[in-house]
Parts: C-alpha cells; sequence; structure tokens
C-alpha cells in the first residue's frame, strides 16, 4: 500500500509533537444540515461529504466543509443525550475540536498525557481497504479538546487536500447545488491563521504553561491590558505558537474595565466555561473575500468612519519607518469595505470580524490577510473593542 503522509523532515525539530496540520476544525452544532447550508452560502465553503442515517451513522449526524485547506466537520446528535446535543444545549452553537494532523495519533498522545495533559478519551482507527484513520484526543481550556489525527494509504492528508475521503464512513456529497455555485463565485479563504481561546480571568498563564508543558508551544506575541484596554472595558493576551508556527493559539482572559469586557460576556453566554473565541482565516486577498462575502450577506462588525481618518497615517509611517512600501490596497476601497488594517516592523496585515456565528455572542470569524506582518492587528485593537463595545450594547450585555 502507498502511504501518502508527509515525510517527517517537513516537521522540525523544535516541534516535539511534530504537528503536520490543522486537521480539522470540529463544531457541535444543534442542526448540522441547516449549519450546513449557512456555511456555504454565507462564507463559500464546498459540502463535501457526510456521515448520517443514510451511510449507517444511528446516533450523530457529520457535513465535512471545505475550502482551500480548510476543513470544518459540522456535527449535531440524533440522540438526546449526544455529546453535540448536549453541549449545543450547554454552549450554543460552537467549536468542539480543534485537530491536529500529525504522524502517530497515538505516540502523540501517550506523550502529551505525559507531559500533563488531560485525556478526552484514548486513541480510536478506522480502517478498510484502502487505508486507516485513527484518533485520539486530550482535552484544553474548558469544552476544548485537541484531537491528534494520523492517517495511511487514501486517507493520507495530500490525498483528503485532493479531494480524498476524510475518513471511513463518510460518503461524497453528490448533488448540492451550492457546491457549484461556490466554484464559479469563490471567497478565497485558504487556511485556519489562528485560533483564539477566551479563558477565565485569572487563568491565561496557566493555559499559556500547559501549551507550553503538554504540546510544547512557545510564546510567540504579548499584549496586555495597556494595549487593548478602552475606557470600558479591557483583555489580556498572550499568543501561544507550536514550534514550527503552523498553528498560532491566542489565549485571551478578561481584564477589569468600567464596563463589561468582551471576554467576559462571551464567558457569560458560554456557561461561564472557556472556549475557542474565534478561527481567523486567511485570505491573499482582503478585498476580493470580503467583497464576495459581503455580497452574500455576511455580517461583519461596522468600524465607523473615524478610523480611518487616523490609519492611513499610522500605518503607512510605521512602514516607511522599517522600509517597507506602504499599504498597496486602495484606500478608498479599503475603507468601503470597511476593512483594518495594521503593521508592525515586518509589514502590514488587512483583517475584519464577522459578528457572532450564532444566536449567542460566542463564536465568530476573522478574514485575515497578511503583507509581512506575523502579528494580530494589535494597533486595530482599540478600535475594534469600541467597535465590539457598541455591539455589546445593542445586547445590552455592557
Ligand atoms: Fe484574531
Amino acid at each position: 500500500m502507498t502511504t501518502l503522509s508527509p515525510s517527517p523532515s517537513s516537521a522540525t525539530s523544535t516541534d516535539p509533537l511534530q504537528l503536520i496540520d490543522v486537521d480539522h476544525v470540529r463544531f457541535y452544532v444543534g442542526n448540522a444540515k441547516q449549519a450546513a447550508f449557512f456555511y456555504a452560502s454565507a462564507f463559500g465553503f464546498e459540502v463535501a461529504q457526510i456521515a448520517d442515517l443514510t451511510t449507517g451513522s444511528r446516533d450523530r449526524a457529520m457535513y465535512l466543509l471545505t475550502q482551500g485547506n480548510i476543513r470544518i466537520i459540522l456535527e449535531s446528535s440524533l440522540t438526546k443525550d449526544g455529546p453535540a446535543a448536549r453541549e449545543s444545549a450547554q454552549y450554543g452553537d460552537g467549536v468542539k475540536d480543534l485537530a491536529l494532523t500529525v504522524f502517530d495519533a497515538e505516540k502523540t498522545w501517550k506523550q502529551a498525557v505525559k507531559n500533563g495533559g488531560v485525556s478526552a478519551y484514548e486513541p480510536k482507527t478506522w480502517s478498510d481497504a484502502t487505508g486507516s484513520v485513527t484518533f485520539a484526543g486530550i482535552q484544553t481550556y474548558g469544552r476544548a479538546q485537541h484531537t491528534f489525527v494520523s492517517r495511511t494509504g487514501a486517507y493520507a492528508l495530500p490525498a483528503l487536500k485532493n479531494g480524498g475521503m476524510f475518513m471511513p464512513g463518510f460518503k461524497k456529497v453528490e448533488h448540492f447545488g451550492l457546491n457549484d455555485y461556490n466554484r464559479k463565485n469563490p471567497c478565497g479563504l485558504k487556511y485556519v491563521d489562528h485560533a483564539v481561546g477566551n479563558v477565565e480571568e485569572g487563568k491565561m498563564n496557566y493555559w499559556v504553561k500547559w501549551y507550553e508543558e503538554v504540546l510544547g508551544f512557545a510564546m510567540f506575541k504579548h499584549f496586555d491590558d495597556k494595549d487593548i484596554g478602552t475606557e470600558y472595558s479591557a483583555l489580556m493576551s498572550k499568543v501561544m505558537a507550536s514550534g514550527n508556527h503552523l498553528i498560532k493559539m491566542p489565549i485571551n482572559e478578561p481584564a477589569a474595565g468600567k464596563k463589561k469586557s468582551q471576554i467576559q460576556e462571551y464567558l457569560d453566554w458560554h456557561d461561564n466555561t472557556a472556549g475557542v473565541q474565534h478561527l481567523a482565516l486567511r485570505t491573499d486577498d482582503e478585498l476580493t473575500s470580503i467583497t464576495e462575502l459581503r455580497r452574500r450577506g455576511v455580517d461583519f462588525l461596522s468600524i465607523p468612519d473615524t478610523y480611518y481618518e487616523s490609519v492611513w497615517k499610522r500605518v503607512n509611517a510605521m512602514l516607511t519607518q522599517h522600509g517597507h512600501t506602504i499599504v498597496k490596497e486602495d484606500h478608498a476601497r479599503v475603507k468601503d469595505l470597511g476593512i483594518l488594517v495594521d503593521a508592525d516592523d515586518e509589514g502590514y496585515l488587512l483583517q475584519l470580524f464577522t459578528k457572532p456565528l450564532q444566536d449567542r455572542p460566542t463564536l465568530f470569524f476573522e478574514i485575515i490577510c497578511r503583507r509581512g506582518s506575523q502579528s494580530f492587528g494589535k494597533g486595530n485593537f482599540k478600535a475594534l473593542f469600541e467597535c465590539l463595545e457598541m455591539e455589546q450594547e445593542h445586547r445590552g450585555n455592557l
């Protein structure tokens, strides 16, 4: 049997667990069939594969959505006691699992447990004549977990990226009209740039240490409430990155302010439990992606006109100071599309945040394009927080 797994040389020696990729992000939702329509219609995902009653899955329905190198599994329960049913009642729809592709899921899971991680579930392998998939899970903050995934044969990651099967038990979706439409009208989303967690007040450093010790991550950037705070609310944030910088996981905790922090608002509506706040999806062309997403009706945070009175001076001065060319995107179009811009010593980035993707003010997406900058839009935090607070006020949660 030909094994299509990437060769170990693609991982670095500074990445002890040898993480290969974000395998998939699993959402627990109340109704996967309808959620699949939402993410396909609003964000241009292909509804690629399915496992449900028609494939012999008696307890859960799962939809694999793909776009570029992004794979989302939408899972809902078919019984009242299923994990997705229980958790979607408790937390609303949201991210359960940020799954990471590794060379040997069982070995990685054992190492993570040895490093102090708590097992979410033991290794489990599904196989058929064409190959195998092994999952093993560890718990991270709050309701979230990381599944380590190793793949062989027809299920190996390169094959999956080329339209191969996700795992035994799934079948391809043959007739879904939006798939054809989305191929003709791409949104241009490429991969998961970072995944941000909100943890309880006072717990950020605990989870920073956890990512260092259990997953061998290192601190990437550091912000404190002086950077991010507004008059009313604040947060603290530290960015953890895997050794090869493949995956970046900023961790936020609420900081005291005059009014309620947006992190605290998330926790209040997430059963006082930590979880994933946003997934940042990378595009090579922010303007084209945002134009298409807006045309499809995606609800983004509205950025006040006053933001654009100072942004070009701030950003272009920073770029010039460090010998970079100024922002090449048409400045007027950036403003018309309500896109945020930030720069650091390495370059600039364009970013924009959606409103919550479900009724509770919990999970949202960020659409990000990097032009050299490897940071997270620190200069936008203040502007962004003021916008978020206006939204919070509309919801009566400030
Ligand atoms: Fe972000």
